[in-house]
């Protein structure tokens, strides 16, 4: 995978090959996004079946159990990681020996691989026709091809109505406090050749007072039934300011990203460390000692949301109430 924590200025990547390493990489983030996330911990499942020494099926599941819970304790808020490592382990449980469980598995994980980058193409199909020729879409954090396999969510929406002859501007807030928007998703547009401006977090209500801003469009880590969308802190406000100022407001997510058996009440929102946000690429600029909150996550409730793009087809209003119709 690429190290996202190197991204921009180096474009490595680097290898797991156990469980415990792609835990280590979800946590630190050096692989990040919900959709990415999410088949990084079912490859890690498939890793720890491969590197078994299990000699009947009840040994594998335990190692798998052991390996699920791992990396189910990494990071909380994404559903994608837990519906990943949830895939692998039942496909696991259904086959009859240990080979055929461990070759189960991995053929499984590629099959999630493949999967992922359908998906998003035609959740881009399914948001393109929501996009005019000039428009300038405002996103949140990164939503595209590096939170995902690939071609990406929000951003997918983006290269999709571009693959259909619209000229689009995306501006991309900083995103603060690890600067997915301006290290990311900057990185990834201007690498394809995306119009895109980098705007500070705290600039948002401006642009859209001054009409700069004509749709927002940004990913989500989980929509729970009750249509609540969970998404990169920062993703709230943007929602009540462009509410205020008339401005669409679209999440753009999978299937896999709708958590049904959920209401906004059960999500844990996770907290990061407070050196995120003292310290910006290792050198401090807040003093020490000073109490610092670092949610990682924000939710938006579905009253803000004026359609969500799925792969399924779009959400449109009253959102809570065609999410069971459209995903399940
Ligand atoms: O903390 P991150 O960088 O994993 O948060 C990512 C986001 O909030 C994305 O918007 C979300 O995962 C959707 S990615 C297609």
């Amino acid at each position: 995978m690429i190290d996202q924590t190197a991204l921009p200025t180096t474009l490595r990547y680097v290898r797991y090959a156990t469980a415990d390493g792609v835990a280590g990489a979800i946590k630190t983030m050096v692989i990040r996004g919900a959709p990415a996330i999410g088949v990084a911990a079912a490859m890690g499942v498939a890793l720890a079946a491969v590197g078994s020494d299990a000699r009947t099926k009840e040994e594998l599941m335990e190692d798998l159990s052991h390996a699920a819970e791992i990396l189910r304790s990494t990071r909380p808020t994404a559903v994608n990681l837990f519906w990943g490592v949830d895939r692998i382990l039942s496909k696991a449980r259904s086959a009859d020996s240990v080979q055929e469980a461990t070759r189960a598995v991995v053929d499984e994980v590629k099959r999630m691989e493949d999967e992922d980058v359908e998906t998003n193409r035609r959740l881009g199909a399914v948001g393109a026709g929501l996009l005019e020729d000039g428009d300038t879409v405002l996103t949140q954090c990164n939503a595209g091809a590096l939170a995902t396999v690939g071609y990406g969510t929000a951003l997918g929406v983006v290269r999709a109505a571009k693959e259909r002859g619209k000229s689009v501007t995306v501006l991309v807030p900083e995103t603060r406090p690890a600067l997915q928007g301006s290290r990311l998703t900057a990185f990834e547009l201007a690498t394809d050749g995306i119009d895109c401006r980098i705007i500070p977090d705290t600039a948002v209500g401006y642009m859209m007072a001054q009409k700069r801003a004509d749709k927002v469009i940004v990913g989500a880590d989980r929509i729970t039934a009750d249509g609540f969308v969970f998404n990169k802190i920062g993703t709230y406000q943007e929602a009540v300011l462009a509410h205020r100022h008339d401005i669409p407001f679209y999440p753009a997510a999978p299937h896999s990203t709708f958590d049904l058996t959920r209401s906004h009440l059960e999500v844990t929102i996770e907290e990061r460390g407070f050196e995120e946000v003292v310290s910006v690429r290792g050198r401090r600029i807040a003093p020490k000692g000073v109490p610092v909150s670092n949610p990682a996550f924000d939710a938006t409730p579905p009253g803000l949301v004026t359609a969500i793009v799925t792969d399924r087809g779009l959400v449109r209003r009253p959102i809570a109430k065609n999410i069971a119709r459209v995903i399940s």
